[in-house]
């Protein structure tokens, strides 16, 4: 077991000043894995002091100077992919395929897509007398959860330092290993000291000394809605700019003529990936009253193929939840939902057979539901799917607009048109229009209480700039 002490800070690995650490659980295993340093506000007044002090200069660097680093960390991700999806699998259970494809895969994605950005964003532009600038917005507090670790830790460190921000990063308590990892790849890839730092501690502590701190500028968090709000709070009275990705209840909208085999088949592949721990997964199937039973026939069929099991053999499908307290979270949400009146399909509350150890849920599928219950309305976060019926368009509307949510969804119809059209009414983020692949160029992020601010893309750089104009 790895006993970590360190914190990354002004370009070196330096000794925590934090006299506690943070045990790093496996959740198949339950075995402790690493611990790392549960820094304070004294690691987060360093960090922060670092990447204040190489604001200016990073800043000021041109387009190549900054894509040459990117370009490194690029490759870097590349060169180490099968590494981090081995540590992602140890420390959050995601099975090793979905790891590799899409925990370090898509991060790898996202990474390239910045290094193009970068090479054709105009920071220039002329407005009738003026010449309006782009600027770095300065010291970036990141802010991230444990559900994608490296995925959200890529999505808001790459495009600040595209930008010219400098960074703090505080990872989530259950997965600051993949965290580490990264930090490394930032040195290897030679950017200047100070220009990405990274504190591991707890969120109350680490994290909330971070959002607090006056040196800086914009804080960008992705986790749960509660945390965001404070975080919102607390920044405000420092004026400082937040970017919140916070939860979902994402709709999946079923509007007659369309394949429904089809459309109720990726929805419980997509509910179910990651164990259910996904903000835009389309927790909530709605189906037309007429098609009703025959869904949740196919749902029960789709989601009986996935068997919970050892995340680390590449025929799993389906690994555990983060931690004790996500199992006990999820196994509340099934209860809670049967006792007011849901169907049970599949599934259910009870671990699942013949796994002794580990942080299992069932896949389960829940019928009868009903927009007023908890399962329509809150975060699950874990691998649970609720089929809801519709009696026509406007009720379907009115069901999927219902939540204080609004991340993502999807439609399906007889026709991309006929979806779209439906897809425009909708409040959220983000649709799949029958069955669009997610698209890591496309503005990710949240109507509603989903969020403030967009992520990826053109508009995730956007989310580091700050405007300046000169008149002529
Ligand atoms: P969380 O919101 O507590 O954690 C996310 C990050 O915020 C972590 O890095 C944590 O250390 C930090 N944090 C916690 N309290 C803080 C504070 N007072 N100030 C600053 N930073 C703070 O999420 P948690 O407790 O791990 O998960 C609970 C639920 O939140 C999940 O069941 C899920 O519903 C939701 N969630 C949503 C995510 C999303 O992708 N939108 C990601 C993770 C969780
Ligand atoms: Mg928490």
């Amino acid at each position: 077991m790895q006993e970590y002490s360190d914190q990354y800070i002004g370009g070196e690995w330096r000794p925590t000043l934090a006299a506690e650490s943070i045990a790093v659980l496996n959740p198949a295993t339950e075995q402790v894995i690493a611990s790392v340093p549960a820094g304070g506000a004294e690691d987060v007044d360093a960090a922060v002091r670092a990447a204040r002090a190489a604001a200016r200069a990073w800043g000021a660097t041109s387009r190549e100077e900054r894509l040459a680093p990117l370009t490194r960390l690029r490759d870097g991700l590349a060169a180490r992919q099968q590494e981090m999806a081995e540590t992602v699998v140890a420390e959050l259970g995601s099975p090793i395929g979905f790891a590799t494809a899409v925990q370090a895969g898509l991060p790898l994605g996202v990474a390239g897509s910045y290094l193009d950005i970068l090479a054709g964003y105009e920071f220039e532009e002329r407005v009738g007398t003026s010449t309006v600038f782009a600027e770095p917005a300065g010291v970036v507090a990141a802010i991230t959860p444990w559900n994608y670790p490296l995925h959200q830790i890529v999505a808001k460190v790459v495009p600040a330092l595209a930008a010219g921000c400098t960074v703090v990063l505080k990872p989530a308590e259950d997965t600051p290993l993949v965290a580490r990892l990264f930090a490394q790849l930032v040195h290897e890839a030679g950017f200047p000291a100070g220009v990405f730092n990274l504190v591991t501690g707890r969120g109350p502590d680490a994290g909330a000394a971070l959002a607090a701190h006056p040196g800086v500028d914009l804080v960008s968090f992705t986790g749960s809605t509660a945390v965001g709000r404070r975080i919102a709070e607390v920044a405000g009275r420092g004026i400082k700019r937040v970017a919140l990705e916070l939860g979902g209840k994402s709709a999946n909208v079923v509007l007659p003529g369309a394949d429904l085999t089809r459309a109720v088949n990726v929805n419980v592949a997509n509910v179910v990936a990651n164990s259910g721990q996904t903000c835009s997964a389309w927790t909530r199937l709605l189906v037309h009253e007429d098609q009703y039973e025959e869904a949740v026939a196919i749902a029960a069929k789709a989601a009986g193929k996935y068997v919970p099991g050892d995340p680390t053999e590449s025929s799993t499908g389906l690994g555990p939840v983060v931690n004790a307290k996500q199992r006990e979270r999820v196994r509340g949400y099934i209860t809670g939902a049967l006792a007011e009146g849901a169907r049970l399909v599949v599934g259910g509350a009870e671990a699942p057979e013949g796994l002794a150890q580990g942080y299992y849920v069932r896949p389960t599928v829940l019928a009868d539901v009903t927009p007023d219950m908890a399962v329509a309305q809150e975060e699950v976060f874990g691998p649970v799917l609720s089929i809801l019926a519709y009696r026509d368009e406007e009720h379907a509307l009115e069901i999927a607009n219902g939540t204080e949510y609004g991340l993502a969804g999807s439609v399906w119809a007889a026709d991309d048109e006929t979806a779209a059209a439906f897809a425009r009414r909708m409040d959220t983020g983000q649709v799949h229009i029958n069955g669009g692949r997610f698209n890591p160029l496309a503005p990710f992020g949240g109507y509603k209480k989903s969020g403030v601010g967009r992520e990826l893309g053109r508009h995730g750089l956007e989310e580091f700039l700050q405007t300046k104009s000169l008149q002529f």
